[in-house]
């Protein structure tokens, strides 16, 4: 299914280049219609002195890219945004990815001898600021590691986890979150964030008596939020929030990058709660829709996976996130409904260096009537064919560990009572979503 859904763009894509010509007064110039697509949609990354391997602001930077450019954007896998188009839902707030316009200009471009063009249409230089503000307004409580992660001048990438502990002594309720890297930006890749709630931890209490505040250990806690360049904090509706429990520990997920210097790293994770005693009345929930069980034999691809979770209430889904571990390569998350039927949410492919959250815009989130059956679909590569794969000649089973293999899609969501999830879906079909039309 996946293979048919991207040469079907890919065919469209090459229809639309060869339908319109190279004439002179349609070729396609980086100053005039390439640079304003990698203004808009790479330098935020592509600038000097991020993590990125080379910058895209101007054309002597771009020009020796122009090939693997090609095929990324072809690919879809530069901008990093997995989600296949081709099914599902569509509307995110965070989408960063290209149009189809945008990749046929790109790949025209290129095909044509990735000219310069006219320097006077240039357009002015995006400048950008790397000391990150808080966006989620200024936060009640910001979380540092008590000490920082040394990143080596020369070393493979990392992926600690660091726990810690930021005291936390009453239960309140999240309005907004945020990562800021404060010190070592141009190392950090990504960040994930999890909730290790007390009853987690005695879970693994054994492993949690650590006395300067900082510990490696395998992946645990619930998910709250992730961070890449160029990503903003998390501003929950009014009305809606995450409950954060008094002894909650934060679980941070590195993804760490070396580039040539030793680098000290820290962040700073920001909560703004709402007023002490405020109940929202959505309250948030995560989760993984999960699978129980892996088996991947040496060598084999499209290992397949299942997992479900029933919705014990009509519920709001919120936001989606393939989780998987080396070998993963596609997740998608479809809902049977009561009545039987069957719908595709989202599918993304799965590259093990990005984790993307894709959170559904408010108007096109997944509304889901009670007794939903949210199924993940996850497939795996343990062949050679898969950068990512250290040893495909492994037995890989489930497991915390990196070595190990999960197939996990992260979901964020709130229940909503039958009065309001009748009268927003009233709502949806007087709009003509279709996304409420196999439901009832
Ligand atoms: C969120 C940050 C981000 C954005 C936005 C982004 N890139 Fe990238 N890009 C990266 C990183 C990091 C890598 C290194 C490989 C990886 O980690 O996936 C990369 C790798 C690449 C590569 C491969 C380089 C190589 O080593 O062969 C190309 C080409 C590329 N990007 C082009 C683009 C283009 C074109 C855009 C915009 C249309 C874009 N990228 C947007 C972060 C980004």
């Amino acid at each position: 299914m996946r293979t048919i859904s991207l040469s079907v763009v890919i065919i469209t894509l090459l229809a639309a280049v060869s339908a319109s010509g190279q004439s002179a007064q349609t070729q396609v110039t980086f100053t005039k219609d390439v640079a304003p697509i990698f203004q808009g949609r790479c330098q935020i990354c592509h600038h000097p002195g991020t993590f990125a391997p080379m910058s895209l602001m101007t054309y002597e930077d771009a020009r020796p890219w122009a090939r693997s450019i090609k095929e990324k954007v072809l690919m879809r896998e530069m901008p990093p945004w997995h989600l296949d188009k081709n099914v599902g839902v569509q509307y995110f707030s965070n989408d960063i990815s290209l149009t189809d316009e945008q990749i046929a200009t790109i790949v025209k471009w290129v095909d044509a001898g990735a000219v310069k063009g006219n320097p006077a249409d240039m357009p002015p230089t995006r400048k950008f600021d790397d000391n990150e503000t808080w966006q989620i307004g200024e936060p009640d409580r910001v979380i540092t590691l008590p000490k920082d992660v040394i990143v080596k001048a020369k070393a493979p990438d990392q992926w600690p986890d660091i726990l810690v502990d930021p005291g936390l002594t009453e239960d309140r309720y999240l309005k907004g979150v945020q990562i800021i890297p404060v010190k070592g930006f141009p190392v950090i890749h990504h960040i994930r964030t999890s909730l290790v709630e007390p009853a987690a931890q005695t879970l693994h209490s054994g492993k949690l008596d650590d006395t300067d505040g900082t510990l490696e250990v395998g992946e645990m806690g619930v998910f709250l939020n992730e961070y890449a360049i160029g990503k903003k904090g998390d501003v929950f509706p009014e009305g809606s929030g995450r409950l954060v429990k008094a002894g909650t520990k934060i679980n941070f997920q590195f993804h760490l990058h070396s580039v040539g210097t030793e680098t000290p790293t820290n962040v700073a994770l920001g909560l703004k709660f709402y007023p002490k005693g405020y109940v929202p009345k959505h309250v948030i929930s995560s989760t993984t829709v999960s699978v129980a069980e892996i088996d991947l034999r040496p060598n084999t691809d499209n290992v397949r996976s299942d997992g479900y979770l029933t919705l014990v209430k009509s519920a709001r889904l919120l936001s989606f996130q393939p989780h998987m571990h080396n070998r993963g390569k596609a997740e998608c998350l479809e809902a049977i409904y009561p009545n039987g039927k069957v719908e595709m949410l989202s599918c993304a492919k799965f590259y093990f260096n990005w984790h993307i959250n894709y959170v559904y815009r408010d108007d096109a989130a997944p509304l889901l009537p009670q007794g939903t059956v949210l199924h993940s679909i996850s497939w795996h590569d343990n062949t050679a064919g898969n950068k990512f794969n250290p040893d495909p000649d492994a037995q890989i089973t489930w497991g915390q560990r990196t070595v190990d293999e999960m197939g996990s899609a992260w979901i964020s969501w709130y229940y909503m009572s039958e009065q309001d999830y009748k009268k927003e879906v009233e709502e949806r079909k007087a709009a003509q979503r279709i996304l409420t039309s196999s439901r009832e």
